[in-house]
């Protein structure tokens, strides 16, 4: 918990937020003075298609979302974001000052590698920090090891910092949580 006091007080996006457990974390918690999350689902689906590979079927994913997080204050708020489809993403910009980026558990498919750097990229624009966490054994995680060499390209060139941390969870490197911050270099 104590990797996340830098979000005390900030105005906060999670990217890929799910059921919302890290937002509700930063609104209750963690002391964050606001909070988008935002994820992607699909809207005016036909409701008889289930969609097995979803741990909440797509028509439900954003409903469920903003049950969880938003709240009568307007503290936290749900937006949609996806990382292939980044139209939505300047009226976010617009819409929020925001100054944390957090995602966890957001690394699975090759094919999400360069658009989540690409969302990253652009949000880094006006960012202060971006931290990602990549739980449980990263060996399950098959785009990881794609998304941390991108990661150390960027850094090479000078352009962004990177720090990686690695907890282990039980004395073993297969099962840790790994820390992902990355800031602009100036
Ligand atoms: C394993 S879940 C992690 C949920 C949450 N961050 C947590 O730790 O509890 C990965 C999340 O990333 C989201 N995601 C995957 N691809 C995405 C995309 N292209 N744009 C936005 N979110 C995406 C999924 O919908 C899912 O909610």
């Amino acid at each position: 918990m104590q990797h996340l006091d830098i979000v005390r007080n900030k105005i906060v996006l999670e990217l890929g937020a799910g059921c919302g457990l890290p937002s509700v974390l930063l609104r209750d918690v963690l002391g964050a003075s606001s909070v988008v999350a935002t994820d992607f689902w699909k809207e005016n689906i036909d409701w008889t298609i289930s969609d097995e590979s979803r741990l909440i079927p797509d028509h439900w994913h954003g409903m469920n979302l903003k049950y969880n997080v938003e709240d009568i204050c307007k503290i936290a708020q749900v937006e949609m974001l996806d990382w292939h489809d980044l139209d939505s993403l300047k009226s976010i910009q617009s819409k929020y000052f925001i100054d944390v980026v957090i995602g966890s558990d957001l690394i699975y498919y090759e094919s999400d590698v360069e658009p989540l750097w690409q969302t990253l990229e652009i949000l880094l624009e006006d960012v202060e920090e971006v931290i990602l966490f990549s739980p449980l054994a990263h060996n399950l995680r098959k785009a990881l090891p794609s998304f941390r060499t991108l990661l150390k390209e960027k850094a090479d060139e000078e352009r962004y910092k990177v720090k990686e941390e690695i907890f282990q969870l039980h004395g073993s490197d297969e099962d840790c949580i790994i820390k992902m911050s990355i800031t602009k270099s100036y």
